[in-house]
C-alpha cells in the first residue's frame, strides 16, 4: 500500500468509535516495531515524527523509510509531523510527503494560535495534507504545577468550537488533563471527561489525545530492574484510556512507553552480555520489546482488526 491518508484513517475511526495508535519514532528500529506490531494486530497505524526527531533522522530519510515500509504493509500506515512549531519544518514535511502535520501553537495566546494555525491550514490543504492543532496546554514532563494551574491549562469547549470554525483544522487535540513524559499524575489518573464530551459535541472532527503513554507498573519495574531511575513515574491506566476512547478520542499518541521499552531492552543486553558489541544484537531485542508495547496499546484502543 502507498502511504495512507491520516484523515481517511481517522474519519473511519470516528465513525467506528475507536482510536488509532500514533507512535513516535526517532530511529529505524522503532519504525519497524510499530509497523510489525500494527501488521500483527491487523490495525491501521500512524507513525509520528517530532521536530527534534526530524532533525535527528533527517526528514527526507524518515519519510523514505516510512514510505518503504508502508508500501509493503498490508495495513494502512500514515505519516504525521508531531508538534510542528516552525512553518519551515512544516513546509519541509509537506514536501517530504507527510499525510498530516500538527501545528502546535498552544502555548501562544488564543488569537495567535488561531492565526498561526490558519496559516498552516492554508499551506497544507493546498497540498492535500491534513492539519492537527492543539487547544489548551499540556504541562511538560515533570512540570510541578498545582491542581488549580492544571485546570487553567485545560481546553475551553466554547473556544474549541470557534477554533475549529475559524481555522478549518482536520483534527483537534484538546487538553483534558494528560501530560507528556513519564510523570503524568501525582495521584490517580484524572481526565476531564465532561469537558471532552462538550468538545466532542461542539466540534465534530476527530479528537487527539497527547501524553497518553501508560507507563505501566510492569514497564517501570522492568526498567528499574535494569537500573533505570523512574521513581514516581505514572501514566494513563488502560481503563481511563478506554474511557477517553469511548468519550470520543480517535488518535492516541504514544512516545514515552516506546522510549522506556527501547532503553530497558538495551540496558539488559549490555548488562547481561558484556562481550556483545554487535549493534544488531543490542538493538534487536529493543525492537522486539517495542513491538510488544505497540500491540498492547492497539488492543486497548480498539483498532485491532480495523486495518
Ligand atoms: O510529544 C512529544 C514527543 O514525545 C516528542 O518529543 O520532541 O523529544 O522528540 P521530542
Ligand atoms: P507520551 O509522552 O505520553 O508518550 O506522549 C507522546 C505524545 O503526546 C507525542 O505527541
Ligand atoms: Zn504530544
Amino acid at each position: 500500500m502507498a502511504l495512507a491518508k491520516t484523515k481517511e484513517i481517522l474519519e473511519k475511526a470516528r465513525s467506528g468509535s475507536y482510536a488509532v495508535g500514533a507512535f513516535n519514532i526517532s530511529n529505524m528500529e522503532a519504525l519497524q516495531a510499530i509497523v510489525a506490531g500494527a501488521c500483527e494486530m491487523h490495525a491501521p497505524v500512524i507513525v509520528e515524527v517530532s521536530e527534534s526527531a526530524s532533525r535527528y533522522m533527517g526528514i527526507e530519510l524518515a519519510a523514505a523509510m516510512v514510505r518503504t515500509l508502508a508500501a509493503k504493509s498490508p495495513v494502512p500506515v500514515a505519516l504525521h509531523l508531531d508538534h510542528g512549531k516552525k512553518l519551515e519544518v512544516i513546509t519541509k514535511a509537506i514536501k517530504a510527503g507527510f499525510g498530516s502535520v500538527m501545528i502546535d501553537a498552544s502555548d501562544k495566546p488564543y488569537a495567535e494560535n488561531v492565526a498561526r494555525t490558519s496559516e498552516v491550514v492554508a499551506v497544507a490543504h493546498q497540498a492535500g495534507v491534513a492539519v492537527e492543532a492543539e487547544l489548551g496546554r499540556l504541562p511538560g514532563t515533570e512540570d510541578d504545577i498545582t491542581a488549580h494551574e492544571r485546570e487553567a491549562f485545560l481546553i475551553d469547549p466554547d473556544e474549541a468550537a470557534d477554533f475549529v470554525d475559524q481555522t478549518g483544522i482536520d483534527f483537534l487535540a484538546p487538553a483534558i488533563g494528560t501530560a507528556h513524559g513519564a510523570f503524568k499524575f501525582k495521584g490517580e489518573a484524572e481526565l476531564d471527561f465532561e469537558r471532552l464530551q462538550k468538545v466532542m459535541e461542539k466540534t465534530r472532527i476527530p479528537l487527539v489525545l497527547h501524553g497518553a503513554s501508560g507507563v505501566h507498573e510492569r514497564l517501570v519495574n522492568a526498567a528499574s530492574q535494569q537500573g533505570m531511575e523512574l521513581e514516581g513515574a505514572k501514566g494513563l491506566d488502560d481503563e481511563t484510556l478506554k474511557e477517553a476512547v469511548a468519550g470520543g478520542i480517535n488518535k492516541v499518541n504514544t512516545d514515552t512507553d516506546l522510549r522506556i521499552a527501547f532503553t530497558t531492552a538495551i540496558r539488559k543486553v549490555l548488562r547481561d552480555m558484556p562481550t556483545v558489541f554487535d549493534p544488531k544484537k543490542i538493538l534487536g531485542p529493543a525492537r522486539e520489546y517495542m513491538k510488544e508495547v505497540v500491540k498492547e496499546r492497539i488492543a486497548v484502543l480498539g483498532s485491532e482488526n480495523k486495518g
